[in-house]
Order: structure tokens, then sequence, then C-alpha cells
């Protein structure tokens, strides 16, 4: 190969929301085990990653939850590192693109090309909100789909007939922010002339790559040029971004999609400030792309055309891209929350991240679509998992405690039946090695499975716990085979299975092992010791199906993830305010015994109503004058014929009845909880 080096990326996240399974199998995964697999051969290489911290829905998110675009991100961001990590995913850094590194990375890159003149400057006219004073960029704008009739279609696309638009094809154009009417306004932006690159990328792809890039990459980019590339803005009126660097340009930022994949750039800065240039400015370094299918035009076409001006950088070598995993026969969807989140799994099957990279791997959407089912995932663990992979293993490690005290056996007499198989464990590392290389993920899980099958089969064929009673010796050698392909398994699952392989190589106590090693028989010598058997796998109840069933059709009913606990913008939130009681009444309407209260709250907030379980502790002459605490700012609650308008605060007693929580020493109505 005359690469000398590896720069794996995986598509930075957007960090509007918790990561799914269908992120994991789409570039995470895939990414992380061909990385490892590198690893393992001793290659040299580098895995990058980070959030992708701007662009619009980012800012529609912190408006929805009343936050500003940075907490946001730091939330999620936080929240998908951590995620990562649990499951694996062995980023050699994991940056963001909010860093000071990314925002002059980017913010340099875009000069490079301004002052080699490559944009067009270009004034158009777009939809304004008068009512916000604010361009309204793609998303900010829904309206009719002058194709199919759709009335919620966005300013760049329709999600029902998937065309896509531009803001002006829109029938009763809306803003997303007011609800109002747009005009339009003239606005000045800065294209990259990507027909000018037509001829240029027409050779890198299909000449170039046409042979080595995946079917389903090769043909969109092929059916991109055949249409003929068009210029592209690269900025927007946006306050959120990378801030555009030039005289006059207030108000406006580099639009995402220019500043994310320079976020590639900006990471291997920060992981090698010294080193980083021999990463991306030598043609010895092999630079890979892993993402999901919708992001193939912007990695195949528009950032080499970016790379392509600037001129100092190497081009992409390949860019596997995934097709899209559904769930459940479903299109995942955060917004309808249908979705496995992996901080939920996490807390489901603890210390399980295994067998969900397993699932994942085997049912990878490598050529298309695929599916994920929690009827699949049970069968997968049980059926494969636990009775080939982890089954063989443990009846190895079991025997050979039991009859050798835990020692490796040496092979004594090898028959022809073991030569052959001998032969075919070699085989193994470049037979899985040939699937990663084509980053045929699925294929190559299945011959890890195979290899421990055969071991299965062998112990079938040999059964050393019969042969034991008369011949002590044979037994010796089918174990010490058992034992070396239980070796060379820890070695070639480790790209999938991290977490079992680290597992297997303490029960066999075996210091670190390369890729090159798992073709050898020998990797544990004669008389070695081995560690204790402990079970790799173990079985999942089929009640789980329906747990989890049953928590994803709860979940598209609330619409939303749960969240991993609250953040203090969440306390935040909540208006808890102290109130005087000026009235207590009965409340015979209500199903359970309480009273109406009225509360006056101060000025600010003036008197409010509230029905509050009381009856147990208190009658209505007890709490007449009493300060009380009450959250102010939910919306009303209609119970019965009564609207409660704030939430009284309690504490339960032994019995589980309310007792008020009160001030401690005298305080004025109104004053709020911090
Ligand atoms: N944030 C984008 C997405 O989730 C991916 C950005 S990849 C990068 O679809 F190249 F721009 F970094
Ligand atoms: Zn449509």
């Amino acid at each position: 190969m005359k690469f000398k080096r590896h720069l794996i990326t995986a598509a930075l996240p957007y960090a509007n929301g918790p990561v799914h399974i269908g992120h994991l199998a789409g570039c995470y995964l895939p990414a992380d085990i061909y990385v490892r697999y590198l690893r393992s051969k001793g290659e040299e290489v580098i895995y990058v990653c980070g959030s992708d911290e701007h662009g619009v829905p980012i800012t529609i998110k912190a408006r929805q939850e009343n936050v500003s675009p940075q907490q946001v991100v730091d939330k999620y961001h936080g929240m998908m590192k951590e995620s990562f990590a649990a499951f694996g995913i062995s980023f050699d850094i994991y940056s963001r693109t909010s860093s000071t590194t990314h925002h002059r990375t980017a913010s340099d890159f875009f000069k490079v090309l301004y002052d080699k003149g490559i944009f067009a400057e270009k004034v158009t006219r777009q939809y304004f909100d008068e009512e916000q004073k604010q361009f309204l960029a793609d998303r900010y704008i829904t309206g009719t789909c002058p194709r199919c009739g759709y009335e919620n279609a966005y300013g760049d696309q329709c999600e029902k007939c998937g065309t896509s638009l531009n803001p002006t094809d829109l029938v009763n154009p809306k803003s997303a922010l007011s609800g109002k009417t747009p005009v339009l306004r003239e606005t000045r932006h800065w294209f990259l002339p990507l027909d000018q690159f037509q001829e240029k990328l027409s050779a890198y792809i299909l000449r170039d790559h046409k042979e080595d890039w995946k079917a389903n990459v090769y043909g969109q980019c092929k059916s991109w040029l055949d249409e003929g590339l068009q210029p592209r803005a690269v900025t927007r009126d946006l306050d959120w971004g990378v801030k555009v660097p030039l005289p006059g340009a207030d108000g406006k930022v580099l639009y995402v999609w220019f500043d994310a994949p320079i976020g590639y750039i900006s990471a291997t800065k920060e992981l090698l400030p010294e080193g980083w240039e021999k990463y991306w400015k030598s043609n010895e370094t092999r630079l890979l792309h892993f993402i999901g299918k919708d992001n193939i035009v912007f990695h195949c076409i528009v950032f080499p055309a970016m790379l392509m001006a600037h001129g100092d950088f190497i081009l992409p070598e390949n860019v596997p891209a995934n097709e899209f995993l559904n769930l459940e026969g479903e299109k995942i969807s955060t917004s309808r929350n249908w979705a496995v989140w992996l901080h939920e799994y996490l807390l489901d099957f603890p210390g399980k991240q295994d067998i969900l990279r397993y699932v994942l791997c085997s049912n990878m959407p490598e050529t298309k679509d695929n599916d994920f089912s929690w009827k699949d995932f049970l069968a997968k663990n049980n059926n494969e998992l636990v009775a080939i992979l982890g089954n063989f293993v443990n009846r190895t490690i079991v025997l050979t405690q039991k009859y050798f005290q835990g020692r490796v056996p040496h092979a004594e007499i090898l028959t022809s039946a073991d030569l052959h198989l001998l032969r075919e464990i070699s085989a193994y590392p470049s037979k899985i090695a040939g699937c990663l290389d084509r980053f045929r993920f699925r294929e190559a899980l299945a011959e890890v499975m195979n290899l421990a099958r055969a071991g299965n089969k062998y112990l079938a064929d040999n059964e050393p716990w019969k042969a034991i009673k008369n011949d002590e010796v044979r037994v010796k050698t089918v174990l010490n085979i058992c034992l070396q392909i239980s070796a060379n398994l820890s070695v070639l699952m480790e790209p999938f299975l991290p977490f079992t392989a680290t597992r297997l190589t303490s029960i066999l106590q075996m210091p670190a092992r390369r890729w090159a090693d798992a073709s050898r028989t020998d990797n544990l010598p004669d008389g070695h010791l081995l560690g204790e058997a402990v079970l790799l796998f173990e079985k999942l109840e089929s009640s789980i199906i329906e747990k989890q069933m049953d928590k994803l059709s709860a979940g598209k009913k609330s619409g939303g993830h749960t969240e991993p606990g609250a953040s203090i913008t969440d306390f935040q939130k909540l208006d808890i305010r102290v109130g005087k009681i000026i009235q207590a009444e009965d409340f015979p309407e209500a199903q359970k015994p309480a009273y109406k209260l009225r509360i006056d709250f101060g000025k600010e907030i003036g008197i409010r109503t509230s029905s509050a379980r009381l009856c147990a502790n208190y009658t209505k002459e007890q709490l007449k004058g009493r300060m009380i605490l009450a959250v102010v700012n939910l919306p009303p609650r209609k119970v019965g014929p009564f609207v409660s308008e704030v939430l009284t605060l309690g504490l339960p007693d032994k019995n589980n009845e309310c007792i008020l929580v009160e001030p401690e020493k005298s305080v004025e109505a109104g004053g709020r909880l911090f």
C-alpha cells in the first residue's frame, strides 16, 4: 500500500439531541471497528470526531427550550461524548465546533478562498421576518409544497415528497419564528462556484474512484455530476456560527456545512498541535470519511471542492457511507421519539454494550436500509453470542480447569483432521481482513462467528468429556487447540466486541496480541496458567422485548426522550415563589379530599388559585395566613370545575400525606426561590 498512515473521521453529529442506534450503526461503529482493526495491525492511525454545534436546528432548539444556543450544545456535547465513550467508540479526539481552534481554522480557511478570489459575491432576495427582525434561513420558513401540496414543507425540502426546494418555491410561506408571512429583502452572500470544479471533481470521482467507492456512494455522486453542479452559498444571515471574517459582514456566519467538515482539520490540530500537518498535507495519508447517506454530497463533492480550492490539503481517499437503520420497521425519528437512545440502553442493559455493537454490526445498513428489532436483538444474544461464542469459550475454559487445573495442556499427536482445522484457523485473520478492507463489516463479523462455530464443531466431534475416561492424551490435544482458537478469537473479535475481548484476554491471562498473531496456533504456550472462568454472555429473558416495545410506544406518545437528569437550566425554568394563603375553602367536587386555596404572591404575580390536598394535616383555619412555596409558571390545570393555577409544594409525612414547606424566617410574599 502506498499509504503510510490513516486519518479516519466519522461525521460530526449535530449537538441538538442525544445519540441513538441509528447514529451508531450509520458511521461511529463501522469507523470504530475499522480503526481498531488498523491499530491491531500496527498501522499508524487516528480517529477524529466532535460535535457539530452550529446550524439552524440548534438555534431553533434553543428557542424552544428558552435557553441560549451555547447552553443547548453544552448539554448535548457532554451527553454525546459520554455515550460514545461508554460504547467503546475509541476516538483519539472528540472535539466540538464551538472551540476557538475551530473558529480560527474555519475562518482562516474561508479567508484563503476569499483572497484567492474563489467566491462569487451575489445579492439575492431572501425572506425576512419583520417581527423578529431576522433573515430566515432554510428551515425557518415553512409553507405549502408546490409539488405535492403538503402544508408543512420546509424552505429547503419537502419531507413528504422529498423534493428539494428554494424558500421562494413555497406557496403561502410562513416564518417558523413568528408564524407571520415573511417579506423578501435583499442580502449579500458568498457562493462557492461548484460549477467551476465540475471537471476536476468528475476526474476525481468518476475516473479515480469508480472502482473503489461503494456503489451507493458512487451512484449518488454520479447523478449530482450528471445534473451539472451549481454555485452554492456558503454564508448565512444568522448570529450563531463562525463569523464571516470580512469587513461589513456583520450578522453573517459561515454556512454550517462549510464550517463543519473543516472541523475534522480543527480536531486534528487539537489532537496533534505539532503533527497535524503530516496527516492533512501529505500524500502518504489515507483520508477516510465514515458517514450516513444523507451526508454524501457534502463529503464527496462540496468538501473536496473546498479542499481543491484551498490547495494545501489532501482529498478523501474513500467515503464509506451507510444507508439508514430503521427501528421495528419504521424510520427512526427524534421528533417522534421513535428511537433507542444510547443513554437509556445503558440504564436498561448496564455492561452489555457489546450485545448492541454485535446486533448493530450484524444488521449494518451497508448496501441498503436495514432494520433493528428487539426480537432480533434477543435472538442474536441468545442464539449467537451465548450459544455459539460464549458457549465455546466457556466449555473450553471449564474443561481445562477441570482436567488440567487451568494449565494449557500440550498438544500431543495431531490427526489429519486436527491439521486441517489448524490450517483453517490460520486463514481467518486474512479472510476477515479481506472483508474489512472492503468495508464489509457484516461479513467480517460473520467470519469471526464462523471461527467460534468451527470450535464448537470440533468439541462436539471429539467429545473430550467422554474421551477423558480412557484417552487423556487426546483430550490434551483437543483442549490445546480449543484454547488456541479462544486466544485467536480474542484478537479477531476485538474490533467488534472490545469489552468482551478484554474480558476474554483476562480469562486467558494472555499478553496483548496483534492481528497477525491470530494466524498462529501457539499463542498460549504449554503450561500457561489461565485465569478464572467467567461467562462472556448471559441469556436474556424474552420479557425484555415487551418491555422495550412498551417503552417505544410510550415514548412515541410523550414525544420526548427521557433525560438523564435535569440540568441547572431545567431547574431555573421553574418559577418557585413564596405566597400567603388568604383563603381556604372546601373542595367537595375533588376526587380526593382537597382544599381550594387563594394565595397572594405579591405585586408582580398577584393572587392565584391552587387545589391542594392538605386536609389530612390542616384545617381551613390553620391554613389561612400561612406562607407557602409554589411553582407559579406551570400551565393552569383543570381540577373538576376548578382551575388550579399554581402548584403548591409539600413534603410527605409518614402516612404519605402532605405537609407544607414553610419559610424558616419571616419573608415577603412574591420572593423567588433560588
Ligand atoms: N452534523 C451533520 C449531520 O449530523 C454531519 C456533519 S459532518 C461534517 O448530518 F463533515 F460536516 F463534519
Ligand atoms: Zn412535497
